[in-house]
């Protein structure tokens, strides 16, 4: 199986690491970038091969990945177009699997992957839902190679704009909640560096109990909240403060957008 990425930037980078690592051949994995070096670098560090347009990614992929940015879609519609009715798998976000459909020859099989930039370490979270032409075979292709960079939900797609907002771009809030709570260490008197790690690692620290004990995270919280303590006292003003609440707009205002698009 030949896997051809139109577009080799950060998502698409991540991804074809994660492919290698997960056992995936570098000779399997074909890529045409716009510039250049983006190529070159890919080529150095995994050994994927190069194209010398998206034509020739449509031409020689068993299954094409458009990685570009939505706004560039247009400028490789075409290539990915001339590919027959191979399998098309999309990671743009807001463009929905009815605009390829739009484009594609009738029997397209498309599949739209919503991932997230944790990717780069493994840890994404990727929905994933396919057009009526995406078979089960089609569907376990795209399963395989997101589950190289994390887990694989399979979801309808009237739920990609809450997949969006709650898996990736939470993201952005949480490294907003790290550095204002680094900020805070820098306050106290810790070294920034050092200030940066004991905020992303109390971070970690917290998801992680919280996936692996199974318990309510406000049952973690009470634990952390001793009566008469400290912690209760930083709880109780962060609901002062509209916490909660902050966090819900928010991700309700990511929807609301990802839904004009
Ligand atoms: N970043 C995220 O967290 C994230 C999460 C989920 C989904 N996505 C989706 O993933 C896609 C890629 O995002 P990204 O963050 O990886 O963007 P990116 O780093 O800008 O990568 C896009 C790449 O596409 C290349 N490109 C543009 N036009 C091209 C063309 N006509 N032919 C070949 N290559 C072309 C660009 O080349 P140049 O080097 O010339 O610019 C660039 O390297 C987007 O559709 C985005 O919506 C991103």
């Amino acid at each position: 199986m030949k896997y051809g990425f139109i577009g080799l930037g950060n998502m698409a980078s991540a991804i074809i690491g994660g492919m290698v690592k997960g056992g995936i051949p570098a000779e399997d994995i074909l890529g045409f970038n716009r510039t250049k070096a983006k190529t070159d670098a890919l080529v150095e560090k995994y050994g994927i091969v190069e194209c010398a347009s998206a034509d020739e990614v449509a031409e020689r992929a068993d299954v094409l990945i458009l990685a570009v940015k939505p706004q560039m879609l247009p400028d490789v519609m075409d290539a990915a177009a001339r590919c027959g009715s191979k399998p098309v798998l999309t990671i743009a976000a807001g463009k929905a699997l009815s605009w390829y459909m739009e484009r594609f020859p009738a029997g397209t099989p498309v599949v739209r992957i919503m991932p997230n930039i944790a990717a780069r370490v493994g840890e994404s979270l990727s929905a994933i839902c396919g057009n009526k032409f995406a078979d089960e075979s089609v569907i376990a292709e795209a399963k395989k190679i997101f589950a190289c960079v994390g887990k694989v939900y399979i979801i309808e797609e009237k739920f990609f704009p809450a997949f969006s907002s709650i898996c990736g771009a939470s993201g952005a809030f949480i490294y907003l909640y790290i550095d204002a709570l680094a900020e805070a260490g820098v306050r106290a008197g810790f070294p920034r560096a050092m200030a940066e790690e004991m905020a992303s690692g109390a971070v970690l620290g917290a998801a992680k109990l919280a996936q692996d004990s199974g318990e309510h995270p406000i049952a973690l919280m009470n634990k952390v909240c001793s009566p008469g303590g400290t912690t209760v006292e930083g709880v109780i003003k962060l609901k002062e403060l509209g916490f909660e609440t902050a966090i819900q707009q928010a991700t309700q205002a990511v929807i609301d957008k990802d839904k004009l698009l």
